[in-house]
Protein backbone atom coordinates (compact mmCIF):
# COMPACT_ATOMS: atom_id res chain seq x y z
CA UNK A 1 0.00 0.00 0.00
CA UNK A 2 1.24 3.62 -0.57
CA UNK A 3 2.40 5.47 2.47
CA UNK A 4 0.01 8.20 1.40
CA UNK A 5 -3.02 5.55 1.44
CA UNK A 6 -1.71 4.00 4.69
CA UNK A 7 -1.56 7.23 6.34
CA UNK A 8 -5.17 7.98 5.13
CA UNK A 9 -6.26 4.47 6.32
CA UNK A 10 -4.53 5.21 9.65
CA UNK A 11 -6.16 8.36 10.43
CA UNK A 12 -9.58 6.88 9.08
CA UNK A 13 -9.18 4.16 11.65
CA UNK A 14 -8.09 6.87 14.45
CA UNK A 15 -11.43 9.17 13.94
CA UNK A 16 -13.79 5.82 14.22
CA UNK A 17 -12.20 4.61 16.95
CA UNK A 18 -11.93 7.69 19.00
CA UNK A 19 -15.77 8.27 17.87
CA UNK A 20 -16.69 4.84 19.35
CA UNK A 21 -15.05 5.49 22.55
CA UNK A 22 -16.88 9.04 22.73
CA UNK A 23 -20.49 7.34 22.08
CA UNK A 24 -20.12 4.86 24.07
CA UNK A 25 -20.20 2.37 21.29
CA UNK A 26 -18.19 -1.08 21.93
CA UNK A 27 -16.48 -1.11 18.31
CA UNK A 28 -15.65 0.89 15.45
CA UNK A 29 -17.29 -1.66 13.29
CA UNK A 30 -20.67 0.21 15.07
CA UNK A 31 -19.75 3.13 12.46
CA UNK A 32 -20.21 0.57 9.42
CA UNK A 33 -23.46 -0.91 10.28
CA UNK A 34 -24.73 2.15 10.84
CA UNK A 35 -23.89 3.72 7.45
CA UNK A 36 -24.86 0.66 5.62
CA UNK A 37 -28.34 0.90 7.72
CA UNK A 38 -28.55 4.81 6.67
CA UNK A 39 -27.56 4.03 2.93
CA UNK A 40 -29.65 0.56 2.61
CA UNK A 41 -32.69 0.98 5.12
CA UNK A 42 -31.51 -2.87 7.25
CA UNK A 43 -34.35 -2.15 10.32
CA UNK A 44 -37.45 -0.78 11.07
CA UNK A 45 -38.71 -0.21 14.64
CA UNK A 46 -39.70 -3.82 15.59
CA UNK A 47 -37.75 -5.68 13.53
CA UNK A 48 -36.30 -8.92 14.90
CA UNK A 49 -32.35 -9.45 14.18
CA UNK A 50 -29.83 -11.96 14.65
CA UNK A 51 -26.61 -11.27 14.30
CA UNK A 52 -23.64 -13.46 13.97
CA UNK A 53 -20.14 -13.05 14.98
CA UNK A 54 -21.31 -10.35 17.73
CA UNK A 55 -18.84 -10.13 19.77
CA UNK A 56 -17.54 -7.61 21.52
CA UNK A 57 -21.46 -6.17 20.85
CA UNK A 58 -20.96 -2.91 18.86
CA UNK A 59 -23.10 -4.44 15.83
CA UNK A 60 -25.79 -5.45 18.65
CA UNK A 61 -25.66 -2.18 20.39
CA UNK A 62 -26.37 -0.57 16.89
CA UNK A 63 -29.19 -3.09 16.20
CA UNK A 64 -30.98 -2.57 19.39
CA UNK A 65 -31.13 0.97 19.36
CA UNK A 66 -32.83 0.85 15.29
CA UNK A 67 -35.30 -1.65 16.13
CA UNK A 68 -36.22 -0.18 19.52
CA UNK A 69 -37.59 -2.03 22.64
CA UNK A 70 -40.27 -3.71 20.58
CA UNK A 71 -38.13 -5.00 18.46
CA UNK A 72 -35.63 -8.57 19.23
CA UNK A 73 -32.41 -9.10 18.97
CA UNK A 74 -30.20 -12.02 19.34
CA UNK A 75 -26.19 -12.30 18.95
CA UNK A 76 -24.33 -15.62 18.53
CA UNK A 77 -20.47 -15.68 18.75
CA UNK A 78 -17.48 -17.59 20.18
CA UNK A 79 -17.03 -15.59 23.04
CA UNK A 80 -18.63 -14.28 25.71
CA UNK A 81 -20.50 -10.56 25.20
CA UNK A 82 -20.98 -8.42 27.98
CA UNK A 83 -24.77 -7.90 28.59
CA UNK A 84 -26.26 -5.40 26.35
CA UNK A 85 -29.99 -4.07 28.14
CA UNK A 86 -33.03 -5.82 26.04
CA UNK A 87 -30.40 -8.08 23.86
CA UNK A 88 -30.19 -12.02 24.70
CA UNK A 89 -26.68 -13.72 23.41
CA UNK A 90 -25.80 -17.35 22.57
CA UNK A 91 -22.04 -18.18 23.09
CA UNK A 92 -20.81 -20.57 20.68
CA UNK A 93 -19.53 -21.60 17.01
CA UNK A 94 -21.94 -21.02 14.35
CA UNK A 95 -20.69 -23.64 12.43
CA UNK A 96 -21.71 -25.98 14.83
CA UNK A 97 -25.36 -27.70 14.89
CA UNK A 98 -25.76 -27.62 18.50
CA UNK A 99 -25.64 -23.50 18.13
CA UNK A 100 -27.91 -23.38 15.09
CA UNK A 101 -30.49 -25.34 17.00
CA UNK A 102 -29.92 -23.18 20.67
CA UNK A 103 -30.55 -19.91 18.22
CA UNK A 104 -33.83 -21.68 16.00
CA UNK A 105 -34.78 -22.56 19.83
CA UNK A 106 -34.26 -19.35 21.71
CA UNK A 107 -35.50 -17.11 18.62
CA UNK A 108 -38.47 -18.93 18.13
CA UNK A 109 -39.76 -17.17 15.18
CA UNK A 110 -38.78 -15.70 12.18
CA UNK A 111 -36.25 -13.11 11.75
CA UNK A 112 -36.67 -9.83 9.38
CA UNK A 113 -32.56 -9.73 9.43
CA UNK A 114 -29.44 -11.90 9.44
CA UNK A 115 -25.79 -9.96 9.88
CA UNK A 116 -22.84 -11.38 9.69
CA UNK A 117 -19.36 -9.35 10.53
CA UNK A 118 -17.87 -12.93 11.25
CA UNK A 119 -14.30 -12.96 10.66
CA UNK A 120 -11.89 -16.12 11.07
CA UNK A 121 -8.89 -15.85 12.80
CA UNK A 122 -6.03 -14.38 10.48
CA UNK A 123 -3.60 -16.38 9.05
CA UNK A 124 -1.82 -13.63 7.17
CA UNK A 125 -2.16 -16.06 4.40
CA UNK A 126 -4.89 -14.57 1.80
CA UNK A 127 -6.12 -17.18 0.00
CA UNK A 128 -6.97 -19.26 3.35
CA UNK A 129 -8.44 -15.64 5.14
CA UNK A 130 -10.39 -15.47 2.24
CA UNK A 131 -11.46 -19.18 1.92
CA UNK A 132 -12.11 -19.06 5.65
CA UNK A 133 -14.02 -16.41 5.56
CA UNK A 134 -16.42 -16.99 2.54
CA UNK A 135 -17.05 -20.60 4.46
CA UNK A 136 -18.32 -18.36 7.47
CA UNK A 137 -20.49 -16.71 4.66
CA UNK A 138 -21.58 -20.08 3.93
CA UNK A 139 -22.74 -20.62 6.98
CA UNK A 140 -24.26 -17.05 7.57
CA UNK A 141 -26.41 -18.18 4.16
CA UNK A 142 -27.75 -21.34 6.18
CA UNK A 143 -28.72 -19.21 9.09
CA UNK A 144 -30.59 -17.19 6.17
CA UNK A 145 -32.26 -20.56 4.83
CA UNK A 146 -33.04 -21.68 8.33
CA UNK A 147 -34.58 -18.19 10.12
CA UNK A 148 -34.85 -15.47 7.48
CA UNK A 149 -38.81 -14.32 7.09
CA UNK A 150 -40.01 -13.53 3.42
CA UNK A 151 -38.46 -10.09 1.79
CA UNK A 152 -36.11 -10.11 4.84
CA UNK A 153 -32.30 -9.03 4.40
CA UNK A 154 -28.82 -9.96 5.15
CA UNK A 155 -25.59 -8.17 5.78
CA UNK A 156 -22.66 -9.99 5.58
CA UNK A 157 -18.76 -9.40 5.55
CA UNK A 158 -16.11 -11.38 3.44
CA UNK A 159 -12.81 -10.53 2.56
CA UNK A 160 -12.65 -10.37 -1.85
CA UNK A 161 -10.80 -13.13 -3.75
CA UNK A 162 -11.63 -15.55 -6.16
CA UNK A 163 -14.07 -17.33 -3.98
CA UNK A 164 -16.38 -14.68 -3.92
CA UNK A 165 -18.23 -15.33 -6.80
CA UNK A 166 -19.86 -18.57 -5.95
CA UNK A 167 -20.77 -16.72 -2.47
CA UNK A 168 -22.66 -14.16 -4.52
CA UNK A 169 -24.57 -16.04 -6.69
CA UNK A 170 -25.71 -18.30 -3.80
CA UNK A 171 -27.03 -14.90 -2.79
CA UNK A 172 -28.44 -13.82 -5.78
CA UNK A 173 -30.62 -17.15 -5.90
CA UNK A 174 -31.78 -16.27 -2.65
CA UNK A 175 -32.50 -12.58 -2.56
CA UNK A 176 -34.10 -10.22 -4.94
CA UNK A 177 -31.25 -7.62 -4.67
CA UNK A 178 -27.47 -8.17 -3.87
CA UNK A 179 -25.10 -5.44 -3.91
CA UNK A 180 -21.48 -5.27 -2.74
CA UNK A 181 -20.18 -2.26 -1.02
CA UNK A 182 -17.65 -0.72 1.79
CA UNK A 183 -19.09 1.88 3.96
CA UNK A 184 -16.36 4.79 4.63
CA UNK A 185 -16.08 2.99 7.75
CA UNK A 186 -14.81 0.13 6.69
CA UNK A 187 -12.42 1.23 3.68
CA UNK A 188 -9.44 0.60 6.26
CA UNK A 189 -8.26 -3.23 4.70
CA UNK A 190 -8.45 -3.26 1.37
CA UNK A 191 -10.10 -7.00 0.75
CA UNK A 192 -13.37 -6.25 3.58
CA UNK A 193 -16.25 -6.00 1.88
CA UNK A 194 -19.96 -6.20 2.75
CA UNK A 195 -22.66 -7.29 0.79
CA UNK A 196 -26.23 -6.30 1.46
CA UNK A 197 -28.95 -8.11 0.40
CA UNK A 198 -32.41 -7.34 0.43
CA UNK A 199 -35.96 -9.44 -0.64
CA UNK A 200 -35.47 -12.79 0.58
CA UNK A 201 -37.44 -15.26 -1.54
CA UNK A 202 -37.46 -18.00 0.26
CA UNK A 203 -36.57 -20.08 -1.87
CA UNK A 204 -34.13 -22.30 -1.16
CA UNK A 205 -34.84 -25.84 1.32
CA UNK A 206 -32.58 -25.69 4.18
CA UNK A 207 -30.20 -28.18 4.05
CA UNK A 208 -30.56 -31.02 7.44
CA UNK A 209 -28.86 -30.28 10.09
CA UNK A 210 -25.49 -32.17 10.91
CA UNK A 211 -24.46 -33.76 13.63
CA UNK A 212 -21.74 -32.17 15.19
CA UNK A 213 -19.05 -34.90 14.87
CA UNK A 214 -20.60 -35.15 10.82
CA UNK A 215 -18.05 -35.05 8.58
CA UNK A 216 -20.96 -32.82 6.60
CA UNK A 217 -20.06 -29.66 9.21
CA UNK A 218 -19.40 -27.64 6.52
CA UNK A 219 -22.18 -26.43 3.97
CA UNK A 220 -23.28 -28.27 0.81
CA UNK A 221 -22.42 -25.46 -1.47
CA UNK A 222 -19.72 -25.24 -4.05
CA UNK A 223 -17.04 -23.00 -3.86
CA UNK A 224 -14.91 -22.67 -7.28
CA UNK A 225 -11.58 -22.83 -5.95
CA UNK A 226 -12.28 -26.56 -4.75
CA UNK A 227 -13.96 -26.29 -1.53
CA UNK A 228 -16.99 -27.65 -0.85
C1 LIG B 1 -14.94 -8.43 13.66
S1 LIG B 1 -15.55 -9.33 15.03
C2 LIG B 1 -17.21 -8.78 15.14
C3 LIG B 1 -17.37 -7.38 15.70
C4 LIG B 1 -18.81 -7.07 16.00
N1 LIG B 1 -19.60 -6.94 14.77
C5 LIG B 1 -18.95 -5.78 16.77
O1 LIG B 1 -19.43 -4.79 16.22
O2 LIG B 1 -18.59 -5.75 17.94
C6 LIG B 1 -15.71 -10.94 14.38
C7 LIG B 1 -16.27 -11.96 15.36
O3 LIG B 1 -16.60 -13.14 14.64
C8 LIG B 1 -16.56 -14.19 15.60
N2 LIG B 1 -16.60 -15.49 14.94
C9 LIG B 1 -15.70 -16.01 14.07
N3 LIG B 1 -16.05 -17.25 13.71
C10 LIG B 1 -17.22 -17.54 14.34
C11 LIG B 1 -18.08 -18.68 14.38
N4 LIG B 1 -17.78 -19.78 13.68
N5 LIG B 1 -19.19 -18.64 15.14
C12 LIG B 1 -19.48 -17.53 15.87
N6 LIG B 1 -18.69 -16.43 15.88
C13 LIG B 1 -17.58 -16.41 15.13
C14 LIG B 1 -15.25 -13.92 16.34
O4 LIG B 1 -15.21 -14.56 17.60
C15 LIG B 1 -15.27 -12.39 16.44
O5 LIG B 1 -15.73 -11.95 17.70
Amino acid sequence: MALHDRWVQERRHEHYYKLAKKLDYRSRASFKLMQLDDRFGIFREGSSVVDLGASPGGWLQVARERVGERGKVVGVDLRPIRPIEGVETIVGDITDAGTMAELLRRFGGRADAVLSDMAPNIAGHYSTDHARSVELCMFAVDVCDRILKRDGACVMKVFMGDMADSLLRELERRFQHVKVTSPDASRDTSSEVYVVCKGFKASVEPRPMEDKASEAKKPEFTVKGGFV
